[in-house]
């Protein structure tokens, strides 16, 4: 492999850059592979490339295209998911909306547009009736605002409050005795008090970077060859296959996709115990299909430069990917450094050590 460095590893320093310090206000969100805590780290690689645009269209939790739009780059974010899209709206193709006490207090008000799907769905499975009556309430409400973004960032606060009220953030497992319960402010507070606190968060979040930004959800490859071809960067970040266990979010996350459309646009599988949705096709958790998905993505992107998040605990090996990229770029340096993973076990929590790299290719 030619003109390919293997950087050495770096040690995190506090990256004090202003873009740094806004992803503080940003609404963190529990979700698997997000890279909050590796902000510092990423943003330290960005700064040693030049570049005005970016995309992010594995963008997740939305951490790192809301570290961009700090960076003041213009962003287009996406995902396969609505909800992760929701959030991204809301925080990063948003730069004015904020929800008025008005608004909120519309948002809140039990009237005649009630609906009862969700207290009638999951009863017995999350949350208690209070709160589920809430969360009809709520999304009863929301197309009544006539901002579309201030219904955007009325979801995400919605979205985020579940995740906040649910132990462990997943969805997997419903109520079960309390056996999650450890009594943390999280899981005290009604599902209200957290949507008001989710609210001034999403508020506190909104800022205008100056630019055009945009988030769509897409497949990665369906993505308009158009927008693709309008950034100069783009940070890859897709789910690895997992080497145990799955990396499925539809299985840990169907109650948030599906509140996001009211379950419009999947019905929920009555044979689960959880109330799941179906899951989501991505050629990126399976072995047989990783490795030609990989090289279809550096082709997609080959006329930008190329951030791809990468661990040591994925497939295929690091050697590989790089090998792969080689084909479409001729100068690339790996960017490692250690990172402490915290993953949950039904006893308690493991934790492991994996390397973490950042694969640039130009
Ligand atoms: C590792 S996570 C991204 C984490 C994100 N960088 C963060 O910091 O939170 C991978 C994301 O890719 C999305 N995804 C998986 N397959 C996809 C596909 N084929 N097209 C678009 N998005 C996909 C998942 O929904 C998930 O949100």
């Amino acid at each position: 492999m030619t003109g390919v460095e293997i950087s050495a590893p770096t040690q995190l320093t506090l990256f004090g850059s202003s873009a740094v310090d806004r992803t503080a206000a940003y609404p963190r969100l529990r979700y698997m592979g997000s890279k909050y805590r590796l902000l510092p780290w990423i943003a330290s690689v960005f700064e040693t490339i030049e570049f005005d645009s970016a995309m992010d269209p594995f963008l997740g939790s939305g951490a790192v295209a809301y570290l961009m739009k700090g960076m003041g780059k213009r962003v287009i974010a996406s995902d396969y998911l609505n909800f992760t899209t929701e959030i991204a709206k809301a925080a990063i193709e948003n730069h004015a909306s904020r929800a008025t006490p008005h608004d909120v207090e519309m948002l809140i008000c039990a009237g005649p547009y009630a609906k009862s799907f969700i207290h009638d769905t999951f009863d017995g499975v999350f949350y208690d009736t209070a709160d589920l009556r809430f969360l009809d309430t709520v999304c009863a409400n929301i197309p009544r605002l006539d901002d579309p973004y201030k219904r955007n960032l009325a979801t995400a606060a919605l979205i985020r409050a579940c995740v906040k009220k649910q132990p462990r953030g997943v969805f997997t497992v419903g109520n079960n005795g309390g056996k999650y319960d450890d009594g943390r402010r999280d899981l005290r507070l009604t599902m209200r008090d957290q949507f008001l606190e989710q609210i001034d968060a999403y508020n506190d979040a909104v800022f205008d970077n100056g630019k055009e930004n945009l988030a769509l959800r897409s497949d990665v490859f369906d993505l308009p060859q158009d927008l693709v071809g309008s950034v100069d960067l783009v940070y890859l970040d897709p789910p690895y296959v997992p080497r145990s266990d799955d990396n499925d979010y539809i299985k840990r996350y169907h109650f948030l996709e599906g509140i996001s459309t009211y379950w419009k646009e999947d019905a929920v599988l009555e044979e689960s115990k959880v109330k799941k949705i179906p899951k989501r096709f991505t050629p990126f958790a399976y072995r047989k299909t990783a490795i030609e998905a990989f090289e279809r993505l550096f082709a997609q992107f080959r006329d930008s430069t190329i951030v791809l998040s990468y661990s040591s605990n994925g497939y295929p090996d690091l050697e590989v990917l790089v090998e792969l990229m080689s084909n479409f770029k001729s100068d690339i340096v790996v960017h490692r450094r250690d990172h402490r993973y915290h993953f949950g076990t039904h006893k308690a929590v493991r934790r492991s050590i994996v390397e973490e790299y950042l694969i640039v290719g130009k």
